[in-house]
């Protein structure tokens, strides 16, 4: 879709500390240089753990690089009593760009209910960042309910509080597939983001529908990602342990060539 550029999201997760953040996204950016990446044709970006944020801020601006980068997760509010909470003021001050909302790893590891991710939807919005939201079946709703239920039920409570048109993206990650080795095939990806493009049709109008990027992620590694780029209603991948691979990356963002 021409009104819709791929976007290619690495989440570290908790790995890379700040200093290896540097080497990381330097050696990087020299890879996808040398490979003469078109920034323009695919956006890449980059979520490291809130202590390297500053780092990275630094560097992509020092050295221009052509890279977006965000948080993994950030509060509900603005700002006060919550220790160990970061808002989202401070990522915008940042340069953040994005930030992940409802990783599946948030949602069973620290119980973030639809509500919470709802309201850091909303918290993400007022301070201009463009959130990521992430919404996925466990094998056993998969079983149960069939593959889009569960993802659009996500979806739909996630978007309860956006009341206008909003910049957005969707990861659709299948909870069986993250971490797995075994991925979604790109058939499957395509039924349940063409199901989250019609519920977001529905709730925020054809134009946010057919501007929003919808991501697949899970298991994405430089063998795959071509599968899932051909989807017409796959825009791009949220990549977790590839990410953290120079070489592995590099090739998922040059997934053309
Ligand atoms: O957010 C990305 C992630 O959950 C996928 O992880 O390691 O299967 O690519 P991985």
């Amino acid at each position: 879709n021409p009104r819709r550029t791929p976007l290619i999201a690495g989440n570290w997760k908790m790995n890379l500390d700040h200093l290896q953040a540097i080497a990381f996204v330097q050696k990087l950016a020299w890879s996808l240089k040398d490979a003469r990446h078109d920034f323009t044709a695919v956006e890449v970006a980059v979520f490291p753990p809130f202590t390297d944020l500053r780092s990275v801020q630094t560097l992509v601006a020092a050295d221009k690089l052509p890279l977006a980068f965000g948080a993994q997760d950030l509060s509900e509010h603005d700002s006060g009593a919550y220790t160990g909470e970061i808002s989202g003021a401070f990522l915008a001050q940042l340069e953040c760009q994005y930030v992940i909302i409802g990783h599946s790893e948030r949602r069973t590891l620290h119980a973030e209910t639809d509500e919470q991710v709802a309201a850091k939807v909303v918290a993400a919005l007022r301070h201009n960042l463009v959130p990521i939201i992430c919404v996925g079946e466990t094998a056993a709703d998969l079983e149960l309910h069939g593959p889009s239920a569960v993802p659009v039920a996500q979806l739909r409570a996630a978007l309860a509080g956006v009341t206008r048109a909003a910049d957005i993206v969707v990861a659709y990650e299948p909870v069986w597939a993250i971490g797995s080795g075994q991925a979604a095939t790109p058939e499957q990806a395509e039924q349940v983001a063409a199901a989250l493009r019609a519920v977001l049709n529905e709730t925020l109008g054809q134009d946010v529908a057919d501007k929003t990027r919808i991501l697949y992620g899970g298991s994405v590694k430089a063998v795959n990602i071509a599968g899932f780029m051909r989807e017409p209603n796959v825009d791009g991948a949220l990549v977790g342990g590839a990410s953290l691979d120079i070489d592995e990356f590099s090739g998922i963002v040059r997934y053309q060539k």
